[in-house]
């Protein structure tokens, strides 16, 4: 873990922070859906969460961000308790996520799409940080004046995540950013995820399709099953097929 490159990507924040949840209930209506979920994530480490469908990945998200009440345990990340502020207060802690379905405004350019996360910034401030994250991601310079509309679901998740770092977060959470794309473009946004890494950001992240091509480039996993977290393991250990299966798919796995 690299707390220092964590501590200057951010200028003018705080110290780089740990993410940690202990004992986390969370769900809809009546219905009890995430169970007792303790996690870790440290500064500039990438942690990933795998579970077949439905399991939970996303509530755990959505509670993680405040978009759904939390019901049980505690959030905290560095010293800010996340059980007792608003979803918009977390951006300002340098917390950023990147919803499953998606976070960009078809009917906006791409160059708009990134101005919208700086619009209590000044014109040329705007103009400087975007012309930054443009030079990060040569693929969206190119299609600066595209509508957001227009691009393929891997421009768009490229845009997503630009979108994201462009305020500079310590913290981001990605909800299966390579579903439903190409391998070779799996490939290029597994590429932006280890440079948003290497600005010394954290990344939460759920992976639900290519396990094999995501999980090498991630420090720890979680497995998530009907709401219930197991505890952390190495990446290298789930990089098996087998194992894989058995977990997406709940397919009875026997190791010889
Ligand atoms: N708005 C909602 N109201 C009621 N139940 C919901 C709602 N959203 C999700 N659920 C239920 O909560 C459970 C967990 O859903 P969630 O979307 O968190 O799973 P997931 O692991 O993200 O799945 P996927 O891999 O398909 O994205 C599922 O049983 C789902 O049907
Ligand atoms: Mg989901």
């Amino acid at each position: 873990m690299n707390d220092e490159a964590a501590t200057s990507a951010s200028p003018g924040k705080s110290p780089a922070s740990s993410l940690v949840l202990s004992d986390v209930d969370s769900g809809y209506g009546d219905l009890p859906i995430l169970h007792g979920v303790s996690l870790e994530v440290a500064p500039a480490e990438i942690v990933a969460v795998i579970g077949p469908n439905g399991a939970g990945k996303s509530t755990l998200m959505k509670t993680l961000f405040g978009l759904l009440a939390l019901r049980g345990g505690t959030m905290t990340f560095g010293d800010e308790d996340l059980g007792q502020i608003s979803a918009a207060r977390r951006a300002e802690l340098g917390m950023a996520y990147v919803p499953q379905e998606g976070s960009t405004f078809p009917e906006l350019t791409v160059y708009d799409n990134l101005a919208v996360s700086l619009l209590r910034e000044s014109t040329l401030t705007q103009s400087r940080h975007i012309n930054e994250m443009l030079e990060s991601f040569p693929a969206l310079q190119e299609l600066r004046r595209a509508r957001a509309g227009t691009l393929s679901g891997g421009e768009r998740q490229m845009l997503a995540i630009a979108s994201a770092m462009i305020s500079q977060p310590r913290f981001l959470a990605l909800d299966e950013p390579t579903t439903g794309l190409a391998p070779s473009i799996v490939q290029e946004r597994i590429a932006d995820i280890v440079a948003v890494r290497e600005r010394g950001t954290s990344v939460l992240w759920v992976i639900e399709e290519s396990p094999m091509l995501c999980l090498p480039h991630v420090d720890r996993v979680y497995v998530l099953n009907s709401g219930v977290l197991g505890p952390s393991q190495p990446a290298a250990d789930m990089l098996d097929e087998e194992l894989l299966q058995a977990t997406f798919f709940g397919i009875d796995h026997h190791r010889e």
